[in-house]
């Protein structure tokens, strides 16, 4: 039975560095309140023009992650690619970050799964390793939110916590026992779908009509989150699928090594934590430093945290996410 491990993690942060005092310039917003409710110092936005786009962050961060597994691009036989904000509308990035590595006619599979899209992207890469389809497949979260966020007061509620970046990592198959991915779990309800969701454009409010009322005061184009709303449900949700990950696997929480949830909220971090009786060294956070990067949190904070040695060989390690759908999952891995 074929298991996949990571063999390689890479990630990718644009330079410019937009800190809470920034913010303060062009919203009615204080660094205390984005500190005291977020835990978020500074966050990384794109500068228009530099050339980097979701694909672009992408693929370097994927450059990265490929060295680190000893392979060259030519070495992947598929590309998952995680974001909720595509370079386009389509095609998605997937198949861009194929054409800029310069690899051959593989496959390529774009997931719409917002804050939980990389953990989702694991899953789907662990079932093609298992069936014993392919041997390395590349697993990308990248977003650009700096770009579509409503920077002035009306948005702030949103536009303080999301940055810009991208992670990487290379799933390779093992025949190994008990290394790698031993299980995930995958869960949504729909029914919230519009709690956390950015509306416009949509096929509802066609192309003609859009521009035809073009209206600079239509707030459909920028994200709306029900804060209070998706704040209770993550904090439930986030331990309901850590637990369910653990029980699968027969793990106790006190035998995590390394949590790294979602870096949705650091307040969120620190009530699961607490909740589920975990220590300071056994949770990484880097919202502090980066905000929310959706699809990329995750695949960002475990390349710092293996960078750190933070994550080490036989280490237990849990993935967690919730986000826009509602959607939410986890894996949990044993460090290879
Ligand atoms: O990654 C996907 C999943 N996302 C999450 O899990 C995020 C979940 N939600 C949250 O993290 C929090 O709800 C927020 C950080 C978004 C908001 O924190 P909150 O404590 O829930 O604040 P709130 O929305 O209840 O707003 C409290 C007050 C309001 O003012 P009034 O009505 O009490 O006068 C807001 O207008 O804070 C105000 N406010 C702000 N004030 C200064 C909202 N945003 C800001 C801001 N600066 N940026």
């Amino acid at each position: 039975m074929y298991h996949s491990v990571i063999a390689g993690i890479g990630h990718y942060l644009p330079d410019n560095i937009v800190t809470n005092s920034d913010l303060e310039k062009l919203m009615d917003t204080t660094s205390d309140w984005i500190v005291e409710r977020t835990g978020i110092e500074e966050r990384r936005h794109v500068v228009k023009g530099s050339g980097d786009s979701p694909s672009t962050m992408g693929t370097k961060a994927s450059r990265i992650a490929i060295e680190k597994a000893g392979l060259t691009p030519d070495d992947i036989d598929f590309i998952i690619f995680a974001t909720l904000s595509p370079d386009y509308y389509f095609p998605g990035p997937g198949v861009m970050v194929q054409d800029q590595l310069g690899i051959k006619e593989i496959g390529a599979l774009d997931i719409r799964n917002q804050c939980s899209g990389f953990v989702y992207s694991l899953s789907v890469a662990d079932q093609f390793i298992k069936s014993g389809m392919y041997q390395n497949i590349l697993v990308i979260g990248s977003e650009l939110h700096s770009g579509g966020l409503d920077m002035s007061t009306k948005g702030r509620n949103v536009s303080v916590i999301f940055g810009d970046g991208a992670g990487a990592v290379v799933i390779q198959r093992t025949e190994k026992e008990a290394v790698g991915i031993l299980s995930t779990h995958l869960h949504s309800e729909g029914k919230y779908a519009e709690e956390l969701a950015l509306i416009g454009p949509n096929t509802g409010r066609w192309v003609p009509e859009i521009i035809a009322n073009a209206n600079s005061e239509d707030l459909s184009y920028y994200p709306y989150m029900n804060g209070n709303f998706v704040f209770k449900h993550a904090v439930t949700r986030f331990s309901e699928v850590i637990i369910e990950a653990l029980q699968a696997n027969n793990f106790q929480p006190s035998e995590i090594d390394l949590l790294i949830p979602h870096q949705a909220n650091l307040r969120i971090s620190q009530f699961i934590q607490k909740k589920m009786g975990l220590g300071e060294h056994q949770v990484f956070n880097n919202i502090m430093k980066y905000g929310n990067t959706t699809a990329a949190s995750i695949p960002i904070a475990l390349s710092e945290a293996f960078d750190q040695g933070k994550v080490k060989s036989g280490d237990l390690v849990c993935l967690a996410a919730f986000g826009s759908g509602f959607t939410w999952a986890s894996a949990l891995l044993k460090w290879q």
